[in-house]
């Protein structure tokens, strides 16, 4: 079930945050704390769903100053306008009964929140709260990593060998994949935010998202879990595309982004529940330690972005590579071409190392010179200095420096004067269209953009996770319709 968790703050936005989240939601609840108290109460019957009515006090994270007699007369009345469920927190499970008495036909979820910086106890709590006499029990805590997502698997299996209905939230970014897996992870429901209005909690996903994009209801024990790993996460568009590719193929899987600032507690903790995940900046060398095979690309380039699990073993690999040069080679063959690779870095190596291997003869120029030496001798190539990149008659330039990238977006690493009749491909796909690239085009050089090669290493991966190989064309109508304006 998803409940979505309505804000307001003034009626009149709750009422519209309500209508706009109708098709998604099976719940509401009203934090009547946010939304003035009980004027709020007529909202209970306005849809067809049923409510749970919360009421926060401060020392819970809420606004309500109420005392307890007052908090027992606010959901006292909800219940009277129909709410069906009631949250109390332990602290104030003193009204608990009280409220049983009068109101024998709404029920409980009694909810806790650890708000402390510490881990929770829970086997200590779960005592607690199984001792009180509600119908759910409900736990919040706020996660540090990724790994964390561990504290609400342990609170749901406790409550489950209880036969206790449960719900366990990992919030704030950390905590994501804990609201798209609830179902996974057995608990009763997720809370998610309102298309229009703040998050009542941090890292609440709106509720839109859950249903559509991450279809978190289909969710069920054969679900193969996926996602990325990386810190931060915020730009990543993995999540845009391979769901909506895992519901094209009809994939029972779901793609969900890990934060990880802890690499060796994320693959302790958190990915035995996966069946593969996608590795991006900072771990793409690190990852390489807790893995059971490297191929040898991943080998030779030294970094890993895509890992699959194959019969319990851990096997890394790196797309990234055959991805830009399959983008290159839609337009060029580089067997017996001289490719021009500019830069030093992650990227340059993989691109170097694959038109190597594809048969180029490959040259290299960075700014820091020293660093392309120490790639050429590696690999075999030829170094050239920058200031002398005329002197190459090279065929392919392909970019691999961060230069061109947002925010300098006019910076080009190279003098148009170069390009003309060249094959130019671009690594930076943010903006799509850089600099380099329409100098390019303005002398009539071929070009091929970075996005070609997001699109090719993703499609890599999305084959290496379910053995599916999917339609270009498909992923491309699903990137154009961005999820990240619409939702
Ligand atoms: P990635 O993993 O994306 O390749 P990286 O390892 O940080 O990132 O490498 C960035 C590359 O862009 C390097 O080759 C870097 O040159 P240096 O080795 O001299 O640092 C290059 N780069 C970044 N900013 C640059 C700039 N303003 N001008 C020229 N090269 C630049």
């Amino acid at each position: 079930m998803i409940v979505v968790s309505i804000t307001g703050p003034s009626l009149a936005q709750a009422l519209r945050q309500m209508a706009q989240s109708a098709p998604y939601a099976d719940m509401f609840e009203l934090r009547l704390d946010l939304l003035g108290g009980s004027r709020a109460l007529s909202l209970i019957r306005t849809r067809r769903k049923p409510v749970i009515a919360t009421c926060r006090r401060r020392t819970e994270g809420g606004r309500f100053t109420g005392n307890r007699a007052e908090l027992l007369a606010i959901l006292s009345q909800a219940a009277q306008h129909g709410a069906a469920f009631v949250d109390i927190d332990l602290n104030a499970a003193a009204i608990i009964s009280a409220f049983r008495n009068a109101h024998p036909g709404s029920s409980i979820i009694l909810s806790y929140h650890h708000l402390g910086r510490g881990s929770p106890n829970v086997s200590g709590l779960y005592k607690r709260m199984s001792l009180v006499d509600a119908d759910i029990l409900k736990f919040a805590y706020t996660a540090r990593d990724a790994a964390d997502m561990q504290f609400a698997e342990e609170f749901i299996a406790r409550a489950s060998a209880g036969k206790r209905k449960a719900v366990a939230v990992a919030m704030g970014e950390f905590g994501e994949a804990s609201r798209v897996l609830y179902a996974k992870l057995g608990s009763w429901a997720t809370y998610a935010a309102p298309m229009d209005g703040a998050a009542a909690a941090p890292g609440q996903i709106p509720a839109k998202l859950l249903d559509r994009l991450y279809r978190a209801r289909s969710v069920n024990s054969a679900t193969k879990i996926f996602g990325v790993i990386g810190n931060p996460l915020k730009q990543s568009k993995g999540i845009f595309l391979h769901n909506p590719l895992f519901r094209f193929h009809a994939v029972n899987a779901v793609y969900c982004r890990f934060p990880v600032a802890d690499v060796a507690a994320f693959m302790q903790r958190c990915a035995p529940l996966l069946h593969g995940f996608s590795v991006t900046i900072p771990h793409k060398q690190t990852i390489m330690n807790f893995l059971d095979m490297l191929d040898e690309t991943a080998q030779a380039i030294g970094a890993v972005n895509t890992v699959v699990r194959k019969r319990g073993k851990w096997y890394g690999t790196n797309t990234d590579a055959a991805g830009a040069l399959d983008a290159i080679e839609k337009t060029q063959r580089v067997r017996g071409k001289r490719v021009l690779v500019l830069g030093a870095g992650g990227a340059a190596r993989a691109i170097a190392y694959e038109a190597k291997r594809r048969g180029a003869d490959v040259f290299i120029a960075n700014r820091t010179e020293q660093k392309a030496k120490r790639l050429a001798r590696e690999f075999g190539l030829t170094v050239i200095a920058l200031q002398n990149l005329s002197e190459v008659p090279f065929d392919i330039l392909a970019n691999a420096t961060s230069v061109g990238m947002v925010p300098h977006v006019n910076e080009s690493p190279v003098p148009t004067s170069l390009l003309r009749n060249k094959v130019v491909f671009d690594a930076v796909y943010n903006p799509p269209l850089t600099r380099l690239l329409r100098d390019a085009q303005r002398v009539g050089a071929r070009i091929v953009p970075g996005t070609e090669m997001y699109l090719n290493q993703a499609a890599l991966q999305f084959e290496l996770y379910t053995g599916v190989k999917p339609a270009m064309s498909v992923m491309r109508r699903i990137l154009a319709r961005s999820w990240e304006t619409r939702s």
